[in-house]
């Protein structure tokens, strides 16, 4: 129960491969209120529902590129709890381009801003709205989900790659305003591929999860490991782990080469 009372938002729970998805149900296990949120379009699917129902939260929809809708997000949030919130997850990603199939070297730019704004820019939005709502307990906790591709170039995530280091640049910048104010942190976790939406919607993703568990000495994270570093992250045993891009990769990252993989 190392989150027992507790107060967090979580984004980003589409289906249960999510990883937000299993972050919601470790949270809950270990403690802790939750409200879910989603963009309004991924409501349609209905499947947050079950989620909302299982671990007995509400479910408050919200653009994550809209400030209306974060504010709203953020202040009804505060109503359903009574008070402030101690650990928010940022479980958001998308690339038009990618989704179009647009090459790397042919990029539309429109789209592109877009991508940005919904996999980046919404990690600046959301915590700007908190910022300015009050709306985070002292010592509190605030992660995003991000990828190694934003050190090392991996061809076919394409632009989702400026994403991610435009992430992890935000959660350092933030971390600093956030931390001298507030003691609270803010951190990237840098996640193995995962079998989810998002992931498999990358070219050449069942390939190269492949490698990647090969590679990597441990295998490839999973979603439920990930859900219990992310509950880590937001106890009380984590409070002076600040503005990092922290890796659950199984190695992953610090690999040259695996002879795993030569065979
Ligand atoms: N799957 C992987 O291989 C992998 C690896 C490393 C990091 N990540 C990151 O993990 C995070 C979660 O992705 P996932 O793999 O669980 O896939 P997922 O498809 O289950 O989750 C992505 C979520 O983003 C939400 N979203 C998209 N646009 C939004 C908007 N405008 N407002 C609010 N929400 C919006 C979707 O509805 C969905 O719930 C992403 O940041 C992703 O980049 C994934």
């Amino acid at each position: 129960m190392i989150l027992k009372g507790k107060k967090g938002i979580i984004f980003g729970a589409l289906d249960n491969q999510s990883i937000a998805w299993k972050v919601a149900e470790h949270c809950v296990k270990e403690g802790a209120s939750i409200v879910l949120t989603n963009a309004p379009v991924a409501m349609r699917m209905g499947e947050i529902n079950g989620l909302a129902e299982k671990t007995n939260s509400p479910v408050i929809p919200a653009d994550a590129t809209s400030l209306e809708d974060l504010e709203n997000l953020v202040t009804k949030s505060m109503e359903h709890f009574g008070g402030k919130i101690d650990f928010v997850l940022h479980s958001i990603g998308m690339s038009v381009n990618v989704r179009k199939g647009k090459a790397y070297t042919d990029l539309n730019y429109e789209w592109m801003q877009k991508t940005f704004d919904v996999s980046a820019v919404s990690f600046h939005k959301l915590m700007q709205t908190m910022w300015k709502l009050d709306a985070i307990n002292d010592w509190g906790s605030v992660v995003a989900l991000t990828y190694i591709a934003a050190q090392r170039v991996f061809p076919d995530y394409s632009e989702m790659a400026e994403s991610k280091a435009l992430l992890e640049s935000i959660a350092r910048s933030f971390g600093y305003h956030y931390g001298t104010a507030k003691n609270v942190r803010v951190n990237t976790i840098s996640q193995s591929p995962t079998m989810t939406t998002a992931g498999q919607g990358v070219k050449g993703f069942t390939d190269f999860y492949g490698y990647a568990d090969k590679m990597s000495p441990l295998g490839n994270a999973s979603a439920d490991a990930c859900a219990d570093y992310c509950t880590v992250l937001f106890s009380d045993y984590t409070r002076y782990v600040t503005m990092q891009n922290l890796y659950h990769d199984g190695g992953f990252s610090t690999m040259g080469m695996n002879p795993a993989l030569i065979q």
